[in-house]
């Protein structure tokens, strides 16, 4: 049997976010029996005696053994592969496993249910995964990018895997970092950036012994690993003439290569692609369209069970601005609506949430209900690049939960989380080697939700963070500091929705990094342009009637709720209208009051956010346990940051509406 962590999985100078010891005192102070064979049954049995040693409990092998804990593999084939049966009869809690996977998910329930996993009144029932595949994308680099640092759109420093140029020597973290995923229901991972650099191309070939190793440290967690991938490495790595996918030569190419990787990493998850995209090599250039280019990698991986995940993030950044029915918005369903039915079982496309690009608002993508025989993975953003990049407390649980929620095709329809059990949900990570993983600390809760709602797309926002704060901060249960925990972060994006870009209209920040505002910073670009905001009005007509059509990308209802003014919900106004400042809005209020009064409010909530952190954490700096003094400082330095931007924000935005209206305040507050 091996032990994967004999010394305990706490690694000195990191924060165990929510695993620290004291989330298994439950388990770790009792009798538990555990029975099942194989790689992911060693690592609970690992993880209980590992809690017995920290608590006092014991880890029993034999079942004629007394005890108050059964984890068991098999008796469960309805739970599948990845879940279980919780139940509890005769004074004993039973978790029966549909499979090892099962097993371990198994055990981190009861951890999360700490002590009420072992009343009475805990409730029976099966527990499995809605979502096949719960998957985050590292967007780290090998080397350190001129521009981008590390990390593109890291915000918790370098890479975990990764360090000047090399793997890290000591990949224990990576151990752990597979812990907390597999707390959390997450079963795979991409290791680097969808934009491939020249270095790391090479972890197809020649450096594929680094994959190998990361996956070794996840594997025992039931952490599979993937891989990005440029679509020109025939050429580039494999020196071919060309990378038309429909080449002989590049299939044989690929399918060679990829024989190889899984001859070193034989549970090897597949490809990640981002292609015709931002400047990425791409099918296009050979005439192609992207279900040639992604069939070409999806037949090398079929024969291992690989999948490739093909990203529909395409559009034209190089677009002609002064054309006003060019729509970035459009793009995706224009380029993958019309080949629905042409991915092979093993391509999956990957959708961003939104048509634009991971906006704090944006209506669902139409792609999602466009390609109905593909195979659609969703993917959102934890990274926080448009929503406070770690600075601000923005917990984005319950924008996830209305977007896995949202029916397509109408109340009686399906919903984005049940269209991608076919796929899958994928999120941008937001993990580096930061102490706290996560550079702010409550962004944790970001990536923990992620996880939970990959899981059960049903769960509510705040249970989760319920859930996220009982784990991480043992000592705050029923006290204020929960309390405070869900004032600042249950409304946070909200919050950061209002002293940001107004009713939809996204993208008011500053070109490149962007962090902070810029109203004017992309309009009339290449990339695209965002509200057309004039002395009259503001916002994109994509109507079917006036403007670029977009609307009609959408089944019905929505095309029609959309594209009448009457019916598009105000938070979207401006995404699908362009309207004049006068424009009321359903409770009353004009566009322009609307702008001036939530840049206010959302300012004043940061503030408050500020008050209430100061005014609980410090009734709770006990040190171990409550909030340990380093913890509490960190946080309120970044509320200082967040309060400070926030009113830039605040006074940027009004400024500029109230320049270009020339309309004052209804309550004559001063617009700066
Ligand atoms: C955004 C982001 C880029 C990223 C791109 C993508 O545009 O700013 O850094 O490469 O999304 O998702 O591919």
């Amino acid at each position: 049997m091996s032990t994967p962590h004999p010394a305990g999985p706490e690694l000195d100078g990191v924060h165990p976010a929510w695993l620290p010891q004291e989330a298994f005192r439950a388990i770790g102070s009792r009798r538990t029996l555990v029975r099942g064979d194989g790689v992911l049954a060693d690592t609970v049995r690992a993880e209980v005696a590992y809690a017995c040693a920290l608590h006092g409990g014991v880890l029993l092998t034999d079942p004629e053994k007394p005890h108050d804990l059964a984890l068991t593999v098999g008796g469960a084939p309805h739970a599948g592969e990845e879940g279980f049966v919780l139940a509890r009869a005769d004074g004993v809690t039973s978790v029966t496993a549909g499979g090892p996977a099962g097993l371990l998910y198994g055990l981190f329930e009861v951890v999360r249910r700490g002590e009420a996993a072992f009343g009475a009144d805990l409730p029976a029932g099966t527990h499995r995964p809605a979502l096949p595949r719960r998957m985050l994308d590292h967007w780290d680099n090998v080397d350190v990018h001129p521009v981008m640092g590390q990390v593109e759109r890291g915000y918790a420093g370098g890479s975990i895997f990764w360090r000047d140029g090399e793997p890290r020597a000591d990949l224990s973290r990576v151990r752990t970092y597979g812990r907390l995923l597999a707390a959390c229901g997450i079963n795979a991972v991409a290791v680097n950036n969808v934009n491939v650099h020249a270095t790391e191309e090479r972890l197809l070939t020649d450096r594929l012994g680094e994959v190998a190793a990361i996956a070794a440290e996840l594997r025992p967690y039931g952490v599979r690993v993937h891989l990005s991938v440029s679509f020109a490495s025939p050429v580039t790595l494999g020196g071919l003439g060309t990378a038309d996918p429909l080449d002989d030569g590049v299939r044989a190419w690929w399918a060679r290569t990829t024989e190889r990787v899984y001859a070193t990493v034989p549970d090897f998850g597949g490809y990640v692609v981002k292609a015709d995209s931002e400047g990425r090599p791409g099918p296009f250039a050979y005439g192609r369209d992207h279900a040639d280019g992604a069939n070409v990698l999806a037949d090398a991986l079929a024969p291992f069970g690989g999948v490739v995940h093909w990203r529909a993030f395409v559009y034209d950044h190089r677009q002609d601005w002064r054309d006003r029915s060019t729509d970035r918005a459009r793009a995706a369903h224009d380029h993958f609506a019309p080949l629905d039915g042409r991915f092979r079982d093993n391509a999956i496309v990957q959708v961003k949430y939104g048509p634009i690009d991971f906006q704090p608002r944006e209506p669902v993508s139409p792609v999602i209900a466009a390609v109905p025989r593909t195979r659609l993975a969703v993917e959102l953003q934890v990274t926080q690049e448009y929503t406070g990049q770690q600075k601000h407390v923005c917990y984005l649980a319950p924008m996830w939960r209305e977007v896995l929620g949202f029916r397509l095709w109408g109340p009686e329809g399906r919903s984005v989380a049940d269209v991608a059990t076919g796929g899958g949900l994928v999120a941008v990570s937001n993990v580096g080697d930061d102490p706290y993983w996560t550079g702010h600390p409550l962004a944790q809760a970001n990536l923990y939700a992620f996880g939970r709602l990959a899981w059960a797309p049903e769960l509510d926002p705040a249970a989760v963070l319920d859930e996220w704060i009982g784990l991480t901060f043992p000592s705050a249960a029923g006290g204020p500091l929960r309390r405070a925990l869900h004032d600042i972060m249950d409304g946070s994006w909200r919050t950061y929705e209002r002293y940001t870009a107004p009713l939809g209209v996204g993208f008011m920040v500053r070109p490149g990094h962007h962090y902070g505002p810029d109203v004017d910073g992309y309009e009339y670009t290449p990339w695209g342009t965002y509200h057309f905001a004039d002395r009259d009005g503001v916002g994109v007509d994509r109507t079917r009637a006036t403007g670029t059509g977009f609307t009609g990308q959408y089944p019905l209802p929505w095309s029609e709720v959309y594209e009448s003014l009457d019916t598009c919900p105000d938070e979207l106004l401006l995404f699908f209208h362009h309207v004049p400042y006068g424009h009321v809005l359903s409770d009353g209020t004009t566009v322009i009051q609307h702008i001036y009064d939530t840049h206010f409010s959302g300012a004043e909530e940061a503030a408050a956010m500020r008050a209430t952190w100061e005014k609980a954490a410090a009734a709770d700096i006990t040190g171990e346990p409550g909030v340990p003094v380093g913890l509490h400082a960190r946080v309120r330095e970044l509320l200082d940051e967040q309060v400070r931007s926030a009113r830039e924000w605040r006074d940027q935005v009004n400024a500029y509406f109230f320049r270009k209206s020339g309309v004052p305040d209804a309550h004559g507050r001063p617009l700066h």
